[in-house]
């Protein structure tokens, strides 16, 4: 099994599952067991290497249960191929480490954990986003330091985000959720940038702003940017949700920051590479009122020279999805992708996977990416 230390769960199984770091919670474990798996499961904290991981596959493995730090690409998709296996699922609604393209082409279908990350998410963009705004950090650390003599009119003044204008960078799950926490606590207008519009959200906060006219305030709107431009010319704060490909790599650049207000707020909570971070290291030096909040960086777990003196830059290790309930529900989805697939079963249809999480799941692996591809059939709750 490599250098590294590892623990296996139901020695008897007779199908094996390597799992590459510990998982919160006992749930997953059992479904495994119930699909009569042996997990071997890496009790490391460091990151494994692909070397390490096809050691780990060995000969003999069926199932795998990835991170985002590790490169899933053509070498372990053979190397698991080559050992028997039919199953993969990250541990992560994310997939940009994740070689789509190599599964298919050795048949290895993919799962994530899509849904149990969205309010989490959600709620550490928000987290970041009044972190900057009211300067808790700047203001933490000079309370640490003992500077604080007594209070003063000018300490630490900050932004009141109350009806200002919210941009938000892809509007899916998690950049609606973020919208809707933001508006419904703090009454923003909205204004999101998208490939495709979000007409659910359109009319969510369509009707919200009825509701505030019905309660004789100013309505609060919501509306989609023709180009990312305009959006950030517009937004005093803009939150970042898109996925990472080759589309979306430094989208967030020199000159789309220069288009920014001064005292705007930047917020990323998807992926690091999305935003240039020399650029906004650059930026933030530049322009002393302009706050960010990153939970995610370009080079993880290294950051750019020059971000951590940065006063106006909040700063999380990818920990936006770090709550009991989601960690543990991302844990049940993706033992329930690779069970799901090593019994059998068929990838479910529907977008809520809530019924995962209770006591009596579907028979069906809840969340498989390249199931079309691969021509996995397609769950029939009437059957
Ligand atoms: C975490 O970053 C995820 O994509 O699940």
């Amino acid at each position: 099994m490599g250098s590294k230390e590892w623990r296996v769960v139901n020695p008897s199984g007779s199908k094996r599952v390597i799992v590459t770091k510990e998982l919160p919670g006992e749930r997953w474990l059992e479904i495994l067991a119930e699909a009569d798996c042996k997990v071997d499961i890496c009790t490391s904290k460091d990151v494994l290497s692909i070397e390490e991981i096809k050691v780990a596959i060995g000969t003999r493995c069926e199932g795998a249960i990835g991170q985002v730090t590790e490169d899933w690409g053509e070498q372990l998709f053979a190397a698991l191929k080559a050992a028997g296996g039919k199953a993969y699922s990250n541990y992560a609604v994310g997939f940009d480490n994740v070689n789509i393209d190599a599964a298919c082409r050795h048949g290895i279908p993919v799962g994530n954990t899509p849904g149990v990350l969205t309010e989490t998410t959600a709620q550490m963009a928000v987290t970041l986003t009044f972190a900057c705004a009211r300067r808790v950090g700047e203001a933490e650390r000079f309370l640490r330091a003992g500077q604080y003599k007594g209070w003063l009119p000018t300490l630490f003044v900050g932004k009141l985000l109350w009806r200002k204008t919210l941009g938000v960078i892809g509007a899916g799950r998690i950049g609606a959720a973020y919208a809707r926490m933001m508006v419904e606590g703090h009454k923003m207008n909205v204004i999101y940038y998208d490939l495709y519009p979000n007409k659910a959200l359109e009319d969510y906060l369509g009707a919200y702003g009825e509701f505030l006219k019905s309660q004789g305030q100013q309505p609060a709107t919501c509306q989609r940017a023709e180009t990312v431009e305009d959006l950030l010319r517009e937004a005093d704060c803009v939150s970042v949700h898109t996925i990472l490909d080759e589309s979306t790599r430094h989208l967030i650049n020199t000159e789309r920051l220069a288009l920014m207000k001064d005292n705007a707020i930047l917020v990323n909570t998807s992926r690091g590479p999305v935003i240039d971070e020399a650029a906004l290291v650059a930026h933030c030096k530049a322009h002393p009122n302009f706050r960010v909040g990153l939970d995610v960086f370009e080079d993880e777990p290294e950051l750019k020279p020059g971000l951590v003196e940065l006063e106006n830059v909040v700063i999380v290790p990818h920990i936006a999805s770090a709550t009991i309930w989601t960690r543990q529900g991302m844990a049940t989805l993706a033992a329930s992708n690779v069970a799901g697939i090593l019994m059998g079963y068929p990838a479910w249809n529907q977008p809520d996977i809530t019924p995962f999480l209770e006591g009596n799941s579907p028979k069906a692996a809840p969340s498989i990416l390249n199931a079309k591809e691969l021509d996995i059939s397609i769950f029939n709750s009437y059957k």
